[in-house]
């Protein structure tokens, strides 16, 4: 078979990652979460003590990043310099900084070369990859085989990530949830266009899906060739 490129954007909350992971493992093809690479960046940033709004010092931090991340959708370890980062990335220390990060275009510029590399490696010895960010569909691999928007309403976006982070989805929980991630999704908007799909992408709206319905939609428009 003719190896396939799945790219899958959306904003956080949308459920992207989960269901490009069982997209991936149906499929049998690789998984890249490209999201990883901006935390792991920040998380290696914030550790050497660098400010991240030092522009030119975090280019460069992120042209010397010893990264290793896994694409195997049931081995997703994260690696700095050999550190299993996998588990510190996803604190809020870094998802409430990495958009400092991802907003530099230098950086945008080297992890954009290295997915495009990581996505190359996976379609040649793995037969494919389903690969999730906020610029995949757009930028990273616009001449993917399929190219997919997920989305979710701010209300189904802030319960499910309320839910994930905090285990519960209360009035007081939501607020804080949602000043999360309504700043993150301000600020990553600013660099990548991920609410509204661009010409040629096939929407999938989660909001009103469970989580295996939501994966059918994924794997429908796939089968259809969208
Ligand atoms: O998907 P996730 O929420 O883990 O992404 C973390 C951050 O990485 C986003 O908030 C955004 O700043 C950045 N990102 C990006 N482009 C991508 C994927 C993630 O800018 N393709």
């Amino acid at each position: 078979d003719a190896p396939i490129t799945v790219a899958i954007d959306g904003p956080s909350g949308s459920g992207k990652s989960s269901v490009s992971k069982a997209v991936a493992r149906t499929l049998g093809v690789a998984y890249l979460d490209t999201g990883a690479m901006y935390r792991a960046l920040a998380w290696w940033a914030l550790d050497r003590g660098l400010d991240l709004t030092d522009q030119a010092a975090v280019a460069r931090a992120a042209h010397d990043l010893p990264l290793e991340i896994g694409t195997d959708p049931d081995d997703v370890t994260v690696r700095v310099d050999g550190t299993d980062v996998t588990e510190a990335i996803r604190q809020t220390r870094i998802s409430s900084q990495v958009s400092a990060v991802a907003t530099n275009l230098d950086v945008r510029a080297e992890l954009r070369r290295r997915q495009r590399e990581l996505i190359e490696q996976a379609r040649h010895d793995h037969g494919g990859v389903v690969a999730e960010g906020r610029d995949i569909t757009t930028v990273v691999a616009p001449d993917a085989e399929h190219r997919i928007l997920v989305t979710a309403s701010e209300e189904a976006r802030l319960a499910r990530r309320s839910t994930e982070l905090h285990g519960g989805a209360g009035a007081e929980l939501l607020a804080a949830t949602r000043d999360q991630i309504v700043r993150r999704d301000r600020d990553d908007s600013t660099v990548s266009a991920f609410f509204v799909p661009a010409d040629g992408v096939v929407g999938i709206d989660t909001s009103e899906l469970s989580f295996e319905e939501s994966v059918q939609a994924v794997l429908d428009v796939v089968q259809a060739g969208g």
